[in-house]
């Protein structure tokens, strides 16, 4: 076994070990906050795509969506067209962020673009480094920008980034973050799903909770596309975070407020991409 993956492996049980050595009998049981996707992903590559690991994201609605963590390690043959086109458009130094799996950071490496993967979850990096991504960095992009402040000529958003976006107030401030790590005329692309072009798509009673979901983020004056979200994997459960999944012309107007010119986009069913430069 190569040596990233037996570290992997060392640090997954231990971390496993020491987050539920914590609930001792008598305890109220319930999720142990962690890492839960990074581990996912972890688990997913140690058993060598063979072991039906499974991502469980829980939406506050009661949502639970399901998804076979395989999808996040396919080769570019098997992308969606956004993701192709959207590392199409990628040039000059790249900074992923959000890197996940590292999938999109080795198809760019490999074209011989200089990339750092970027990412908050401890495993994720850990599989970034295991599968082989040369740059990675554990933290945000503040902490990345006071440790390394050489700028990059493209951030990557990719894999519902536009999420980073959940309110107007945090997405302008978030890619103003961002603009001071761009070079001048720097872009970020993005790639996202619109709730609201789910319904067009939506099959069985997926389309009553869609419906519901934008009810509700009208009814208590929202944006669209708005919830809190968590991940699970066996009892270990992200802390909930903010996320959006909207229109294009919403990520549109929230670019522009930070100071991006969106030069281009292309839309696939309920998915698009965008590229924005600064200005
Ligand atoms: C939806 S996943 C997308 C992963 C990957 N880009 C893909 O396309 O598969 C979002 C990723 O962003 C990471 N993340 C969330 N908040 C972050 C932050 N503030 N800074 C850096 N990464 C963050 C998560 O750990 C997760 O790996």
């Amino acid at each position: 076994m190569i040596e990233p993956l037996q570290d992997l492996i060392n640090s997954l049980l231990s971390y496993a070990g020491e987050r539920l050595a914590g609930v001792s009998e008598g305890m109220q049981l319930g999720p142990v906050i962690g890492d839960a996707r990074g581990m996912a992903l972890a688990e997913f590559l140690l058993g060598g795509g063979r072991n039906g690991v499974l991502e469980i994201l829980e939406r506050d609605d009661g949502f639970l969506s399901v998804t076979d963590m395989a999808r996040y390690f396919l080769p570019i043959q098997q992308w969606r067209t956004t993701h192709v086109w959207a590392c199409d458009q990628a040039r000059g130094r790249i900074l992923d962020l959000g890197a996940g799996a590292g999938t999109h950071s080795l198809h760019l490496q490999d074209r011989g673009l200089r990339v750092t993967a970027l990412d908050t979850s401890p495993f994720s990096i850990e599989v970034c480094r295991a599968r082989g991504v040369q740059e990675t960095f554990l933290g945000t992009t503040s902490e990345l920008r006071e440790r390394s402040p050489e700028p990059f000529d493209t951030v990557m958003l990719l894999g519902s980034g536009v999420g980073f976006l959940w309110s107007r107030e945090a997405g302008k401030a978030f890619l103003e973050e961002l603009s001071n790590q761009l070079r001048p005329s720097g872009r970020v692309i993005a790639e996202e799903y619109s709730d609201v072009r789910t319904l067009d798509f939506a099959v069985g009673s997926m389309k009553p909770v869609q419906e519901r979901l934008i009810r509700s983020n009208s009814k208590c004056g929202q944006e669209i596309g708005f919830a809190k979200y968590r991940y699970r994997h066996l009892s270990i459960a992200t802390d909930w975070f903010d996320w959006i999944h909207p229109e294009i012309s919403y990520a549109l107007e929230v670019f522009e407020s930070a100071g991006f010119e969106v030069i281009d986009a292309i839309e696939e069913d309920c998915l698009y991409a965008l590229v924005a430069e600064k200005r």
